[in-house]
């Protein structure tokens, strides 16, 4: 099976019915997407695949269509996504396990909206569960990246 991850194609022999969480973490090792419920939830496995936010738990790898986007793969070689970078400027993790999912949420999110509002921001973010509550850091660091790209 051919994959595209983070502009880099790949072969992977296995099973279509797996889960894209376990081809990325156990056969590609890109272990910065996290498995929290394995039942479409939590959003700590979030990736994007064609641009769009996927729970890669809940997803088999059979189905995937399009190149496939995880957190090592979002920025580019020598600077960080807008987004990542927000993420920093507001210190945003505290354990920072649900914290990739959230990133790439936000940015398949600002993708379709540069300009969100608190409410838009928050309906686009609810799905992204953190228990340590980052939630007020999360929306004033989506915001901040959504002034990045608009001035890109
Ligand atoms: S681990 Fe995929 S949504 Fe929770
Ligand atoms: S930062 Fe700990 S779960 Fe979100």
């Amino acid at each position: 099976m051919q994959l595209t991850v983070n502009g880099q194609a790949h072969t992977v022999e296995v099973e279509p019915d797996m889960p894209l969480l376990w081809v990325l973490r156990d056969i590609l090792g890109l272990r910065g997407t996290k498995y929290g419920c394995g039942i479409a939830v939590c959003g700590a496995c979030t990736v994007q695949v064609g641009g769009a936010a996927k729970r890669a738990c809940s997803l088999p790898v059979g189905s995937v269509d399009g190149e496939i986007v995880t957190i090592e793969g979002l920025g580019s070689a020598d600077a960080m996504h807008a987004v990542q970078e927000a993420w920093v400027e507001h210190q945003v993790a505290q354990c920072g396990y649900c914290q990739s999912g959230q990133i790439m949420n936000a940015a398949s999110f600002l993708e379709l909206n540069d300009a969100p509002s608190d409410r838009q921001i928050d309906d686009a973010m609810s799905g992204n569960l953190c228990r340590c509550g980052t939630y007020p850091r999360i929306r004033a660091a989506v915001k901040a990246a959504a002034v990045k790209l608009r001035s890109a």
